[in-house]
Formats: C-alpha cells, sequence, structure tokens
C-alpha cells in the first residue's frame, strides 16, 4: 500500500510517500523559514503564502522521487491541525481535491500525534525501524506543544502539559533576547557547547500539577538578567558574546533537566520501561543526550526520531494516516482545517 503525506500546519511544505507502515519511498520538505527570519517569528500571511506557492511542486518532487505515478497512490493522509489557519487549508484543500480525482480515500491526522510516530519509520535504507511498544510515555516537545502522554495499546491518557509557553517557544524567545536570530533552538543547541551551564542558576517552577511544565518564568528571568548586564558602563561585544554563549547552556541545562525529571518521573509513575520522544525540540543534542543518559540508570529506554524527521514532515503524517485507516478511520470532503484540533485522550489530574 501506497499512501501520500501532506504537511502544511505551519512554515513547512512537504509531501511524502511511505510504501506499508514504515517505509519511506520519498519525504520532501519545503521551509519557508528564510522568508521568516527578518522578522523574528513566522508570519502567518507569508507561510501560507510559501505552502501554496510550493504546494504543486513539492508533491510532484515526492512523487518523482519515489517513482510512482498519482494513480498509484492508494491512500491520502492530510495534517487537519492544530497550525496555522491559511497554512493548514492548502494542504487539506489539495489533498481533498487530489482524494476526489483520483477516487482514493482521504484521512485527517493530527500533526501532534503523528510527531511520536516518526520514531517507527525506518531510519535509513538497511535500517529496520523499531516496532511501536504496547505501552511507552510520550514526550511531545515542539514550538507549540509540551506534553506528557501515556500510552497503551493506542489509548492515550495526558499525564502533563505546559500551563504557559511550549519549550520550543522558550528556545525561540530566549534567542530572541540575546539576538539569535529565529528559529533559536538550533543556535541555542550550538552555541551552548561553548558556555558555562552553570553561570545562571534558574529555579525550577512549581506547578500544581505533578507532571505538567512552565516555561514562561525562564524566559523572564533571562530577560531581566540580560537587560540588567547590559547596563554596566564596561559592556563590550566580547562580554556580549559570552553572556550568549552562557546564557545558552544555563538557560539549556534547566529546560532540559525539567523535561527530564517529569519524563522519567511519569515512566516511574506509570511502571513503563519506554519513552518515546517527537516534535522539532527532540532534535536537540543535550535532550537526547540527558534524557537517554539518566533514563539508562533506571534501566529505562529512550527514542528518538532520526534527525531528518524531528522537525514537520510529510513521512510522520503519512504513517499516523496508515495507522487510522486500519483502525476504520475515513474523512469525507466535508474535511476541514482545525488550528485547535486537540488530541483523542483523556486528561489524567494529577
Ligand atoms: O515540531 P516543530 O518543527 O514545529 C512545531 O510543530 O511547532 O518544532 C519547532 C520548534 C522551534 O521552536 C525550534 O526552535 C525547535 O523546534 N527546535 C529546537 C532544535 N531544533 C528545532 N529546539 C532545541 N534544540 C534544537 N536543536
Ligand atoms: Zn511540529
Amino acid at each position: 500500500m501506497l499512501t501520500l503525506g501532506i504537511e502544511t500546519s505551519c512554515d513547512e511544505t512537504s509531501c511524502a510517500v511511505i510504501e506499508g507502515t514504515h517505509s519511506i519511498r520519498s519525504n520532501v520538505v519545503s521551509s519557508s523559514l528564510f522568508r521568516h527570519q527578518p522578522f523574528g517569528g513566522v508570519v502567518p500571511e507569508i507561510a501560507s503564502r510559501h505552502c501554496l506557492e510550493q504546494i504543486d511542486v513539492v508533491f510532484k518532487e515526492a512523487l518523482r522521487q519515489a517513482a510512482i505515478k498519482p494513480e498509484d497512490i492508494d491512500l491520502i493522509a492530510v495534517t487537519e491541525g492544530p497550525g496555522l489557519m491559511g497554512s493548514l487549508l492548502v494542504g487539506v484543500s489539495f489533498a481533498k481535491g487530489l482524494s476526489y480525482e483520483l477516487g482514493v480515500p482521504l484521512v485527517g491526522v493530527n500533526h501532534l500525534e503523528a510527531h511520536l510516530v516518526a520514531n517507527f519509520l525506518n531510519a535509513g535504507k538497511d535500517q529496520k525501524p523499531q516496532r511501536m511498544p504496547q505501552q511507552f510515555i510520550g514526550l511531545l516537545v515542539s514550538g507549540g506543544h509540551t506534553m506528557i502522554t501515556y500510552h497503551q495499546r493506542g489509548r492515550v491518557t495526558i499525564l502533563g502539559e505546559t500551563v504557559d509557553d511550549a519549550v520550543g517557544e522558550a528556545y525561540d524567545k530566549v534567542a530572541k533576547i540575546l539576538n539569535l536570530g529565529y528559529p533559536g533552538g538550533p543556535v541555542i543547541d550550538r552555541l551552548a557547547r561553548e558556555g558555562n551551564p552553570d553561570a545562571i542558576r534558574f529555579t525550577k517552577p512549581k506547578q500544581k500539577r505533578r507532571f505538567d511544565f512552565s516555561f514562561s518564568g525562564v524566559k523572564t528571568a533571562v530577560l531581566y538578567y540580560v537587560q540588567n548586564q547590559r547596563r554596566q558602563p564596561d559592556w563590550n561585544e566580547e562580554r556580549e558574546k559570552q553572556l550568549q554563549k552562557d546564557l545558552a547552556a544555563s538557560f539549556q541545562k534547566a529546560a532540559v533537566s525539567w523535561l527530564v525529571d517529569k519524563t522519567l518521573d511519569a515512566a516511574v509513575y506509570k511502571k513503563v520501561k519506554t519513552v518515546i520522544v517527537g516534535g522539532g525540540v527532540s532534535a536537540n543534542s543535550h535532550l537526547r543526550q540527558s534524557l537517554t543518559e539518566t533514563a539508562a540508570h533506571q534501566g529505562l529506554k529512550v527514542s528518538f526520531p532520526t534527525m531528518a524527521l524531528a522537525g514537520d514532515n510529510a513521512a510522520m503524517i503519512a504513517r499516523r494516516g496508515v495507522e487510522l485507516y486500519r483502525s476504520g478511520k475515513r474523512a469525507s470532503l466535508k474535511l476541514t482545517a482545525n488550528p485547535n484540533l486537540k488530541i483523542k485522550a483523556r486528561r489524567l489530574n494529577l
């Protein structure tokens, strides 16, 4: 079975073809990042226009790389939300048109659910993908969401989530304060290697609920610290450069340690041996190392998607689409974009 995945939830336009559940035949991503950089963040209108310009080209390229014709497609899976309305509408409209024209079934996919299943796609031609465990803890870390979930035979429970900013958002805001440009994650990840992680200590925010997060306090603490430093009379470019490195390292150490602590606490609470991580921040080198090592001490296994599948891409959408299709889900031509789409899960009040 060949599934076409379509992802246009934010600033990326992506089409992918997967064979069966896990074999990637093509995964083409066109990013509009360079168009947003001068504005210091994603401009929704520019993002949707880019999706509209790119979707046809990206679709044809995905088919070319997969060496298939449109008639070979058996299923179309498209991101229906959450994300930016304008961008989402491009993918959903394109998918509906194609489904109608080719007479193939269509499924709507939740972008957040897809991020986690990126772990179950094959990493390379000769590598076997891992099987989805019967039960696991999910850690979803992206630009818009931070969530700990418990998965048992396809049933999902939300154990905790952020009460304010997402962790990716905190990376982006801290980078903005430090004049490091957009997006903040990759540049902070890189600079942190040259800075002192103990230069500034951030207090761990206290939450009412055991597995909830908060990242807006640390961003404000960074802002005040930077403003104070820059007021010093002998402030110069060299000290600014050192400040960037030290703050990158200190902020990252704090944010990652909170993610690691709560995720492993959730694994202990649910007596689960596997943690599956997904979302743009899963590309972070310190998170990868720290979570893997700390988990190993506790006899737990952690899985991250390959770097190519950590960010937004359509292969993960196709993979989730196949699962949903097999469980009987179908979308009609009434399918529409839902910018606030929630994951199908119950919330545990801990
Ligand atoms: O999943 P994603 O590509 O888009 C959303 O669904 O939001 O995540 C984007 C987020 C951005 O906030 C970006 O700064 C962050 O992922 N990110 C990283 C890294 N690479 C991307 N954060 C930390 N370290 C990274 N290496
Ligand atoms: Zn995403």
